[in-house]
């Protein structure tokens, strides 16, 4: 069979899962019986994964580990690190990779981050009236907003005093407007964050940002001033758009956008915590990367947690996967993973362009804890479905009162002990079934070094379960007929639209 028509679904080890699924044991009776598949913590540097809440025996966890050698995972793993045209659908290399390795290539595109960031936090870069910078405006969506904002937020303690950073990325322009209503237009430096530098939110948002500059600093051009910057991997398009030369900093085409943190598209990350913290969270990634490669499969952190979302989607027909971070700075990494994992992985065809007739991704949802306690976790403990959970936490937090953060701590080991083992009572209304399941992501504190681990290891958790399920995780065509749509109803020629869009439209009325 080629590799490219794989189906895991045809093997004797998914066969055999299938099978050992009839009679999943419990969590309790693995640990109870020593029968548990992995039963120490795996550490990487500052980070470890507490894998002691999953009802996995090793018999389980060795077909996963079969499943994995029978498919295409570790062709697969070997391209994406040598640059093979592991994309197939868009005819690329997948270069996220590429950009935590020292090559000359990549040194020159970080020496240019690394300038243009430098003079922007040290005011050797002005505005138009000679005022060094204060407010940076990140203008961008999906890829080239998720992840940069993500890492501001979770870095906040690494932040630069004098310097404001903003991401703007919805097409609801009452944000844009809010936004400027608070900014100086002398002091305000916009990045236009786009890799195609046509998507049509950011696009807007920049004419915005473009219209307020000209009425507020009298500029006829302000897309070529010192006030616009861009960041693409087409530098015609940002051309075209008008900026300067100096002004634009470029990634390559291959260089997925949820996967671009690690580019230009991180320069608001760089200008926010400084660029040798930007480089700790690369070199984070890297030694993850390292591992990814290396380490045993038995023992791969991404590849463990690949293997146990396999167990549930596809053999306990788990649907959604919770991502619960104790910690508020981390209060974006839910939505940033949401992409990271639904964009990569809600596939419905093989890599050979067949149909699959097994499941993909799951859903990724989340928010912090405790918060997520006191909203959602009634349904994590006592509702019907099984969602196995993801919590994340800093072990030494000096930004926190011991206190408070012993508490936080105490509250995530308590949950995960609630939803693993539950508690019996003859009152219905108070019997908590347990046996759900979790993993614990401890990092030692919050550095860029452990964020950029961290990240790097749910991109390869991610790359490894699509890898086993023989799916692109590196295309997105499922957002494109919606794009294509959009662009229809702004044509005024609606002949082609359907009855139930037409009455939409009608009831919206015509445009104010
Ligand atoms: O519509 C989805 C998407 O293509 C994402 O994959 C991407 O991160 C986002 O749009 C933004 O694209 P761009 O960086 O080209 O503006």
């Amino acid at each position: 069979m080629s590799m490219s028509n794989f189906n895991p679904a045809l093997t004797t080890s998914w066969t055999k899962l299938k099978d050992l699924a009839e009679k999943a044991p419990r969590i309790n009776d693995v640990i109870s019986e020593g029968r548990q598949f992995n039963q120490r913590p795996i550490i990487l540097e500052g980070l470890s994964l507490d894998l002691s809440r999953h009802g996995v025996d090793e018999s389980i966890f060795n077909s996963l580990l079969e499943l994995t050698e029978a498919s295409p995972f570790s062709e697969l793993r070997d391209g994406l690190f040598s640059g093979a045209t592991i994309n197939i659908t868009e005819n690329r290399a997948v270069g996220h990779t590429k950009l935590r390795t020292h090559s000359a290539e990549n040194e020159s595109a970080l020496n240019a981050l690394k300038d243009l960031s430098e003079r922007i936090r040290n005011g050797t870069m002005r505005g138009h009236t000679n005022k060094v910078f204060t407010d940076i405006v990140n203008i961008g969506i999906g890829g080239s907003d998720l992840g940069p904002k993500m890492v501001c937020a979770a870095l906040r303690e690494y932040w630069h005093d004098a310097i404001q950073v903003h991401f703007i990325a919805n097409v609801d322009g009452a944000e844009i407007r809010h936004l400027l209503s608070s900014i100086n237009s002398e002091t305000t430096l916009f990045i236009v964050s786009s890799k195609t530098f046509t998507t049509q939110e950011t696009m807007l948002n920049a004419d915005t940002a473009a219209n307020w500059l000209s009425k507020h600093l009298q500029l006829s051009d302000p897309q070529s001033t010192n006030h616009m910057i861009g960041v693409t991997a087409n530098r015609e398009q940002a051309l075209a758009y008008g900026l300067s030369t100096n002004n634009i900093l470029t990634f390559s085409e291959d260089i997925g956008g949820r996967y671009s943190l690690w580019s230009g598209i991180g320069l608001s990350i760089a200008i926010c915590v400084g660029f040798n913290n930007f480089n700790g969270l690369i070199n984070g990634a890297a030694c993850m990367d390292q591992h990814f490669q290396s380490a045993p499969l038995a023992k791969n952190m991404p590849v463990i947690m690949a293997l146990l979302g396999l167990w549930y989607g596809n053999f306990l027909d788990v649907q959604s996967h919770a991502i619960v971070p104790y910690c508020e700075r981390l209060s974006l990494l839910p939505s940033f993973l949401q992409q990271l994992d639904m964009e990569s992985n809600g596939k419905r065809s093989n890599r050979a362009g067949e149909p699959i007739n097994y499941s993909t991704g799951p859903i990724i949802w989340g928010q912090t804890g405790t918060n997520g306690q006191h909203a959602f976790f009634q349904l994590l403990h006592q509702g019907q479905h099984l969602v196995p959970v993801d919590f994340i936490a800093i072990r030494k937090d000096n930004t926190s009162s011991p206190t408070a953060h012993r508490l936080l701590l105490l509250n995530m080991v308590a949950q995960a002990a609630a939803l693993a083992f539950g508690e019996k009572s003859t009152n219905e209304h108070k019997n908590y079934p347990g046996n759900r399941p979790s993993s614990i992501l401890l990092m030692e504190e919050l550095t860029p070094f452990n964020l950029g681990m961290l990240i790097a290891l749910y991109e390869h958790k991610v790359f490894t379960s699509g890898a086993i399920w023989n799916i692109n995780c590196f295309d997105q065509w499922g957002v494109e007929l919606g794009k294509k749509l959009t662009q229809q109803l702004m044509n005024p020629d609606q002949t082609a639209l359907d009855k139930a869009t037409l009455r939409t439209l009608e009831s919206l009325g015509p445009q104010d």
